[in-house]
């Protein structure tokens, strides 16, 4: 959040333009208005949208800008914004707040600006002049009337019938646009944006756990220490994740199954079928050798054998090769 000021002298429209601007929900929070008169019509505004208001006589802001700077620290105001303010900013403050002091102006400075161009008296010079154009101007403040460096300026057209007050109505609506524009652009260069969180960090904050364990190297073969153990380098495993890199632990190893397994299968089936494939070989033998004998009851018993055989051998084959997947996801092989 970054606190600002607004300092006024009169009406306060741009000054409550700010504040429904911001003060709902945006980084930016207008958190004081100063001001350098009695019973202006801001201090009411201000009351009835929340912002503490606070008058300063024009005596402190020309002899104590101290006390100014006080109550600006005292609010953790990191900008100013001067909107309609009359009275002359002491260099004090210029130089404590440099570059973050703002102030609009109703012409396209450095036109119609300087000593006593304010309000109605530049919208009169400009139709006077008989000028096709004028608008708004947010600048930085510096020691010399109007003339810091300009953050955004926008232009309205000028009719010839327009008068100093529909000018300034006209004005009045850019200003409305340009303010807020140059305060964002201002405290976007005081704040950098926080570095983006990485996927990993969004994920431990939305589940509560720390993401501070080191990362896995991309070539770590060894198995992740249990909860709160202590690895012979002394780091430790607070969270008992066995992928620390990520809060979400699949259970699936990182390793692609390895290429041992299809051989192992393959000699332990050959080795499980190989006896009871034999012996079935045996009593199929058998049963064609006792027909042609004419004992056709021991036919008949060989080839049931056979046959038992040949399912004691296929179940042991599946088994071999069913069961040796486990035993390979556990580490065993
Ligand atoms: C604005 O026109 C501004 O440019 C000038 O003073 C006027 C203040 O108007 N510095 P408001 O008090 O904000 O209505």
């Amino acid at each position: 959040m970054t606190n600002i000021a607004v300092f006024a002298s009169g009406t306060g429209s741009n000054a409550v333009n700010l504040v429904k601007t911001f003060n709902s929900g945006s980084r930016i929070h207008v958190a004081l208005c100063l001001v350098d008169r009695e019973n202006i019509p801001v201090i009411e505004k201000m009351r009835e949208l929340g912002v503490e208001t606070i008058y300063f006589p024009r005596s402190v802001w020309k002899e104590n800008p101290q006390a100014i700077l006080e109550v600006l620290r005292q609010h953790d105001i990191k900008l100013i914004a001067l909107a309609g303010f009359l009275s002359f900013i002491q260099e004090d403050i210029i130089n404590a707040y440099n570059g973050r002091i703002l102030n609009i102006h109703p012409s396209l400075l450095p036109a119609y600006g300087g000593k006593g161009m304010h309000g109605g008296n530049v919208h009169k010079a400009v139709i006077e002049a008989g000028e096709s154009k004028s608008g708004a101007t947010v600048h930085i403040v510096t020691n010399d009337i109007d003339a810091g460096p300009i953050v955004v300026q926008r232009e309205v057209s000028v009719l010839p019938e327009d008068t100093p007050e529909s000018l300034e109505a006209k004005v009045h609506q850019v200003e409305y646009q340009i303010f807020p524009e140059a305060v964002i652009k201002t405290v976007a260069t005081l704040t950098p944006p926080p570095a983006p969180k990485s996927v990993d960090d969004a994920w431990a904050e939305v589940l509560g756990v720390p993401n501070n364990v080191p990362p896995v190297p991309q070539n770590f073969t060894g198995s992740v220490p249990p909860t709160g153990s202590t690895s012979p380098t002394g780091l430790t495993n607070p969270t008992g994740l066995t992928n620390p890199t990520s809060p979400i632990s699949p259970a699936i190893p990182a390793d692609p199954m390895p290429p041992t397994y299809l051989v192992w299968s393959v000699i332990m089936t050959i080795l499980c079928c190989t006896i009871p494939g034999i012996v079935a070989i045996i009593y199929s033998a058998k049963v064609s050798s006792k027909y042609y004998q004419g004992d056709f009851e021991g036919s008949r018993r060989a080839s049931q054998n056979a046959e038992i055989w040949i399912i004691i051998s296929f179940v042991l084959g599946v088994l071999s090769s069913t069961l040796y997947l486990p035993l390979t996801l556990a580490g065993l092989f």
